[in-house]
């Protein structure tokens, strides 16, 4: 994972958001074959440091890219469900994240828009473009890991399968 954890200035702008109560509970969430909280960071953290490079709002950026899949959502749920989310779950996010925090409008805007264009929803801020391309590129590193995974275990159990069937 990512080495924010030694990264002191990103941990003091994170740290009322991670030790939330409601936030904490996303750590028990699987996401991407990590759990959601990982996700999450790893989203966050890299944001952020573009943010810097590119003289933007890092600040409001690592927020946003945090509270960018603020939902929770139960481990057991259907593969028709999983789909509803991908349309549905910033909306929610967003809810969520009201609830519990003070947002900006920018920070909004990086919940909001983050699954452009899956979601009509365009980013209107630099820092929710990078939101939004940083979540793909995390996404895509994380769905092939996990997927890697599982064509690793269908191939052990065939391999099983065919070696316990040979006479
Ligand atoms: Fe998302
Ligand atoms: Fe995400």
């Amino acid at each position: 994972m990512s080495n924010h954890k030694s990264d002191l200035q990103y941990i003091s702008i994170i740290n009322e958001y991670i030790n939330n109560e409601n936030f904490q509970k996303i750590k028990s969430i699987e996401h991407h074959g990590i759990t959601r909280f990982e996700h999450s960071v790893k989203v966050s953290y890299y944001s952020y440091k573009i943010a810097k490079i590119l003289r933007l709002d890092y600040k409001q950026t690592a927020v946003g890219g945090l509270l960018h899949d603020f939902f929770i959502s139960s481990n057991d749920r259907t593969s028709k469900e999983k789909i509803e989310s991908v349309f549905t779950h910033p909306k929610l996010a967003l809810e969520t994240a009201e609830k519990e925090f003070n947002l900006t409008a920018k920070e909004k805007d990086m919940i909001r828009s983050h699954m452009f264009p899956i979601n009509i929803s365009v980013p209107k801020y630099m820092e929710s473009w990078i939101v939004s391309i940083v979540d793909k590129i995390v996404a895509t590193e994380e769905l092939s890991l996990k997927f890697k995974f599982k064509v690793k275990y269908a191939y052990n159990l065939l391999l099983l399968f065919f070696i316990s069937s040979v006479k």
